[in-house]
């Protein structure tokens, strides 16, 4: 399976069946790529986005090819996570999704239909449920330590919230929060002022090195 590793690289998708995208949320820089992309790959080839918020058929429309493009979304930590949310865009083919559902199988990985929609069904619960652990290290209910050991003894989750929203990233978690709360209005999925806080200190989690925790000897990249 190819991997980019930078722009020099796009050429090597010439052959793929199907390439999964995962670049920032911004929809002008998922534009900008799929177009590149679709004059480098092979017609056959089917577009996949791992997006959170952005939609498939938006993403889709500037792909230069709607009815081969489907939403692939891995959950956090993807090496891990056996889920994956996939979602037709309005134009999305059956061949192309059902291909698409395939592959995933093949990956050992566990598919589950959603609509195309922010947040789809793990984001729904779990953006209230991080922002509400935020908003107790806000209020210095608890430090971001006891609140990661409290949620994992208590509800045997791998991770804590804390933990989670470090590996997240502040920046991402605002961009999740701010689509969410938009189709929602449901007042914990409104972004904690702590988070925007955060973002302006760099704090953005595990990528910049410290988040709710510190990762000083593991940054992910710099950032
Ligand atoms: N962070 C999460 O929890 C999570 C979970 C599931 C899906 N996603 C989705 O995965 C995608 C990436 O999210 P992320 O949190 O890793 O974002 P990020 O901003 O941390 O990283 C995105 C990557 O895109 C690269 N990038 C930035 N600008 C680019 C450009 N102009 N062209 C090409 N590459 C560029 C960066 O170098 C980086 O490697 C988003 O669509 C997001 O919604 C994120």
């Amino acid at each position: 399976m190819a991997q980019w590793q930078g722009t020099t690289d796009l050429a090597d998708f010439s052959d793929c069946d199907l390439v999964i995208e995962a670049v920032f949320e911004s929809l002008p820089v998922k534009h900008d790529l799929f177009s590149k992309l679709d004059k480098l790959c092979a017609p056959h080839t089917i577009f996949a986005s791992n997006t959170s918020t952005i939609s498939i058929t938006e993403i889709a429309g500037g792909s230069g090819r709607p009815d081969r493009f489907v939403g692939m979304h891995f959950c956090l930590p993807a090496q891990l996570m056996k889920l994956v949310e996939m979602s037709p865009g309005m134009a999305t083919s059956d061949e192309t999704f059902a291909a698409a559902w395939a592959v995933c199988e093949a990956l050992g990985q566990k598919p589950v239909k959603t609509q195309d929609t922010p947040g789809f069904v793990l984001n729904y619960f779990l953006i209230p449920f991080n922002n509400d652990a935020i908003r107790l290290v806000e209020q210095g209910v608890a430090t971001p330590a006891d609140i990661d050991l409290a949620i994992k003894t208590a509800m045997g989750y791998a991770m804590g919230p804390m933990e989670l929203l470090d590996l997240v990233g502040m920046d991402t978690q605002k961009l999740l929060c701010e689509a969410m709360y938009g189709i929602t209005n449901e007042p914990r999925a409104a972004c904690p002022p702590l988070v925007k806080r955060m973002i302006a200190a760099n704090r953005l989690g595990k990528k910049s090195g410290r988040g709710f925790h510190d990762y000083a000897d593991s940054k992910m990249y710099g950032a």
